[in-house]
């Protein structure tokens, strides 16, 4: 058998060992929002430590655990605690996890991210429902040798962002009063944020918004036939937007003005959805 289908089974095999609960959608969350892992009732928490094969989060208050549960009377499963591609991971390590949730379950893959608008529209503070991505990681974490028990080849990312789950959102946010956009999400590996040069070139090519996550693990949860609603918090103007230099406290500062908000629109947003 091939080496990754084989540590996926014993991922999921040792998580088995600990729980039966079978979780209907996976959540990874951006920063700041994993605040949300601490409102699923009767947690079973693993961490990821104890996972064979699963990476471990080197990062500073990073707790490292997946948490399942029941979340809006969802079977849910969460990463507390996710993967960077900045932050030195393989994009084979980053999509790892989500591989593993798919096997215990999950169909539906709910992601956030913290975003920079270059979309000129957008204020600090909205959230964007991703409709599309533009791949400037310029890496694809399904390079390198194929298993056909994961999924296709050749993935098809047409209708990457679930249409359902977008109408979905859209009305979700306007019963909650939430300010939502919709755009194209650009990621970039990081952790250096963009130059103004590089923001006008991403207009150009139809980004909204710039970030350095979500789209190596939306590839892979495609592969898998997951359908996937992704959400960007506009934490800030991308570079050049104002004629400011950026800053990482802005990015959590917003985060933190926002999460309230964001946490009730994606509980909101769970209740609602159809698995
Ligand atoms: N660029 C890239 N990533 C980000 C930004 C940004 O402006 N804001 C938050 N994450």
């Amino acid at each position: 058998m091939k080496t990754l289908l084989r540590n996926l089974r014993q991922s999921v095999d040792y998580i088995h060992a600990v729980t039966d609960i079978a979780p209907q959608v996976a959540l990874i969350l951006g920063s700041g929002m994993g605040a949300l892992a601490r409102d699923i009732r009767n947690p079973v928490k693993i961490s990821y430590e104890n996972i064979p094969h699963f990476p471990i989060a080197t990062v500073e208050g990073h707790a490292g655990e997946l948490v399942l549960g029941t979340l809006c009377n969802r079977k849910v499963v969460t990463m507390s605690g996710r993967f960077h591609y900045y932050e030195g991971y393989s994009l084979l390590d980053i999509t790892y996890p989500v591989r593993v949730m798919r096997l215990l379950g999950a169909a539906v893959l709910v992601v956030t991210n913290a975003a920079g608008a270059i979309n000129r529209s957008f204020k600090v503070g909205d959230l964007m429902l991703i409709t599309d991505h533009i791949n400037n990681i310029k890496q694809d974490p399904l390079r390198g040798e194929h298993v056909d028990d994961l999924g296709v080849r050749f993935v098809d990312m047409t209708y990457s962002y679930d249409r359902d789950l977008l109408a979905l959102a859209e009305r979700v946010g306007r019963k909650e009063g939430v300010r939502l956009q919709k755009g194209v999400y650009l990621a970039s590996s990081g952790p250096s944020y963009e130059t103004p040069a590089e923001i006008r070139g991403y207009a150009a090519i139809g980004a909204d918004a710039a970030g350095m996550s979500t789209i190596p693990e939306v590839i892979v949860a495609r592969q898998m036939q997951m359908r996937v609603l992704g959400v960007s918090c506009i934490t800030n103007m991308a570079a050049g937007v104002l004629d400011r230099a950026l800053s990482h406290t802005e990015v959590i500062e917003t985060t933190r003005k926002v999460r309230a908000d964001f946490i009730r629109f994606v509980k909101a947003i769970l209740k609602e959805i159809r698995i």
